[in-house]
C-alpha cells in the first residue's frame, strides 16, 4: 500500500474556513525561488508576490515602475518553489487602472504566465468594473485598501490612512463593495486598529492587515523587513524576528578577510 499523502494546499476557500473558526491566517511576501521555498516550509498560508518587489529587489523609491512583465518573473519564480502556500500576485501600477479589458488581460498574462493562483488589486469603488471582470474570467482577487502605496504621489506621504471619519466611512464602503464583488479577501495597510477590526465584522471575507492591528483575521509582513535585512525601515507596527542585516554584513567582512589572508580556500576546500 502507498504511504504518498498528497500536500494539502492552501485556497481561498482554506482562507474563508479559517476565519470562519477564528484561526488567524499567516501571509509574508516573497519575490524569488530560494526564499519562497523556505517561507512554503514553515508553513507560511499565503505568499505574497508584492509590487515592494519595486523597492525590495530592484531599489525604486516607489512600486510605481515595476512592470507587468517584471512581476511575472518574479510570481513564477516563487510558483516553482512553493507546494503548499497560496500564492498572490500583485497587478502592477499601470496594468489595470486604465480600464477593465486591460485590467482582465494583465491578471490572465498573470495567471497563465507564472501559474499563480490569484492576484491583488489596489483600491475600491474606481476599480470595481476591473475587479468584477476579472472575477468572471474565474481568477481570484484580493484587495487592498488603507494605504494603497500605488496612489502615493496622491496622498504624498506613508502615514496612517483613515484617520478622518469621512475616509473611514469610504474605506468601509469599499470594503463591502469588494466583498460584494467577490474578492475573496481584502488587506487592510496602516489604518487605526479599531477601524480594522469594525472591517473584519463588517465583511464576512478574510481580512489581512499589516500595521492595522490584531482584531483582523490575519497579518502580513514584507519578508525582507521582519528578517531585518533591511535596516533603514522602522514603522511602529513592523515585529523583526532577525537582524539578517548584521549577520550578513559580518559574513561578508569575515569572507573578504579570509580571501586576502588566503585562508579560504584550506587544503579540505580544494581539489
Ligand atoms: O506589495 C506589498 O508588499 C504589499 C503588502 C505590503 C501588503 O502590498
Amino acid at each position: 500500500m502507498s504511504t504518498y499523502q498528497p500536500v494539502k494546499k492552501v485556497t481561498t476557500h482554506t482562507l474563508q474556513e479559517m476565519k470562519n473558526r477564528n484561526e488567524k491566517i499567516s501571509m509574508l511576501t516573497g519575490y524569488d525561488f530560494s526564499m519562497a521555498k523556505i517561507i512554503d516550509k514553515a508553513g507560511v498560508d499565503v505568499i505574497l508576490v508584492g509590487d515592494s518587489a519595486s523597492n525590495i529587489m530592484a531599489g525604486h523609491e516607489t512600486t510605481l515602475p515595476i512592470t507587468l512583465e517584471q512581476m511575472i518573473y518574479h510570481a513564477s519564480s516563487v510558483v516553482r518553489a512553493v507546494t503548499r502556500s497560496l500564492v498572490v500576485v500583485d497587478l502592477p501600477f499601470g496594468s489595470y487602472q486604465g480600464n477593465s479589458k486591460e485590467a482582465l488581460s494583465s491578471a490572465i498574462r498573470i495567471m497563465k504566465e507564472s501559474g499563480a493562483h490569484a492576484v491583488k488589486m489596489e483600491g475600491g469603488q474606481e476599480i470595481i468594473e476591473s475587479v468584477k471582470r476579472i472575477l468572471t474570467a474565474g481568477i481570484p482577487v484580493m484587495g487592498h485598501l488603507g494605504l494603497t502605496p500605488q496612489s502615493i504621489y496622491k496622498f504624498g506621504t506613508y502615514v496612517v490612512r483613515a484617520k478622518e471619519e469621512e475616509e473611514a466611512i469610504r474605506l468601509k464602503e469599499d470594503a463591502k463593495l469588494l466583498e460584494e464583488a467577490g474578492c475573496f479577501s481584502v488587506v487592510l495597510e496602516k489604518i487605526p486598529a479599531a477601524l480594522a477590526s469594525e472591517v473584519a465584522k463588517l465583511v464576512q471575507i478574510p481580512i489581512i492587515g499589516i500595521g492595522a492591528g490584531n482584531g483582523v483575521d490575519g497579518q502580513v509582513l514584507v519578508v525582507h523587513d521582519m528578517l531585518g535585512i533591511n535596516n533603514e525601515f522602522n514603522p511602529r507596527f513592523l515585529r523583526k524576528y532577525n537582524n539578517l542585516h548584521d549577520q550578513m554584513l559580518s559574513s561578508f567582512k569575515q569572507y573578504i578577510s579570509d580571501v586576502k589572508s588566503v585562508d579560504f580556500p584550506n587544503e579540505k576546500e580544494q581539489y
